[in-house]
């Protein structure tokens, strides 16, 4: 049985913290809400408790979990090394949404991090992820509290309909503010890789590296070695076919489209200019920009779900700042490009 309870990030209740950080000490899964989107978390040094997570979430064990630390002291537990360039980072965007590769000293059990020579590590910034982490002592890892390929939990509610009686405790602590995964970085030779893009983005990083660079992420489907093994993963899929619409002419694309293909079920994401030329369709707003665009993803891809919807046509954003993140979501879970 999944126990939910509430706690208020600006009013934190420290037994209920006390109570969820208990269920990880007894190697017990607790789901939690952080700035990026919910962690679906587990002690990293118990191996009964983090394969509870792979289980859980029908989770290929070769991705790897971030593991999430309370402070930046606490890395050189785990770490062969801290690199300059991951002190700077860490310095600005840090607790953030952000995670560093780093060499494993192997105390962290590498089956948690993929059997990788790396471990990605992550100091979230919410307040009842940072209580957690404090109370416990613990190094938790918590990859999305999802369902593997389906879109991340952006809510509680999500969580509890995605994985209830999967978890001991969800915490229900309110919206996440970004509503996207964090940026994942590697640091290889002084050289600065994003592997996955996120709310710190390409921008932020090159004012401090400006040769800092995205790595390709686009979906592999095969089991050639990639960077980050997540990339050759189906992704943030929800069970709507996602359909991305580029360029102009939204309207003219769409009407196209679902008369050639008899589609009466759909709704279309968009921005507020182009849900007031189609008015005859069932759209929706993403956002009025890039951030409000990130934030709702998601959750609109689950409430699409919901409501059966069987087609969602997303109109292409400008990859700028966190753009580029939500363009990274969209184009892994897009079926078709119009
Ligand atoms: O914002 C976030 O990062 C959330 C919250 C809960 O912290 N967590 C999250 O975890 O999104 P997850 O497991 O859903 O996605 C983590 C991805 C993996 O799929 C993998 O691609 C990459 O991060 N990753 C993690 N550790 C890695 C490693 N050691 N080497 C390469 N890639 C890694
Ligand atoms: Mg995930």
């Amino acid at each position: 049985m999944t126990k939910v309870i509430r706690i208020e990030a600006n009013n934190i209740n420290k037994n209920l913290i006390k109570e969820a950080s208990n269920c990880l000490k007894a190697g017990n899964l607790v789901a939690f809400p952080t700035e990026t989107v919910y962690g679906l978390g587990a002690n990293a040094l118990d191996i009964n408790a983090y394969k509870k997570i792979f289980i859980a979430k029908n989770r290929p064990s070769d991705n790897p979990l971030i593991v999430h630390l309370g402070t930046f002291e606490e890395i050189s537990r785990y770490v062969k090394s801290i690199p300059s360039e991951a002190k700077t980072l860490a310095n600005k965007f840090w607790p953030g949404p952000m995670t560093l590769l780093f060499e494993s000293n192997g105390v962290i059990p590498r089956q948690v991090y993929g059997n990788l020579d790396k471990i990605g590590i992550r100091i979230p910034n919410h307040p009842i992820a940072l209580a957690l982490l404090k109370d416990s002592s613990l190094p938790i890892c918590a990859p999305s509290a999802n369902t593997s390929g389906r879109p991340s939990p952006t809510k509680a509610s999500h969580v509890i309909k995605d994985l209830n009686n999967k978890v001991d405790i969800i915490i229900d602590g309110g919206d996440c503010l970004f509503g996207l995964e964090s940026t994942v970085i590697d640091i290889t030779n002084n050289k600065i890789t994003i592997l996955r893009p996120g709310a710190i983005t390409l921008e932020m990083i090159q004012e401090l590296f400006p040769n800092a660079c995205q790595a390709n992420t686009q979906k592999k489907n095969s089991d050639k070695k990639v960077l980050s093994p997540g990339m050759k993963y189906l992704h943030y899929c929800p069970k709507a076919k996602v359909i991305l619409v580029t360029g102009n002419n939204i309207k003219y694309k769409i009407n196209e489209y679902t008369k050639t293909n008899n589609i009466n079920n759909f709704i279309v994401f968009c921005s507020p200019s182009s849900a007031k030329k189609i008015k005859n369709m069932n759209t929706k707003v993403l956002g009025s920009n890039v951030q409000e665009c990130a934030h709702n993803l998601f959750d609109f891809f689950i409430e699409a779900d919901d409501n059966h919807i069987e087609y969602i046509f997303v109109e292409e954003i400008e990859k700028i700042g966190i753009g580029r993140a939500v363009m990274n979501r969209i184009e892994r879970a897009k079926t078709e490009i119009l």
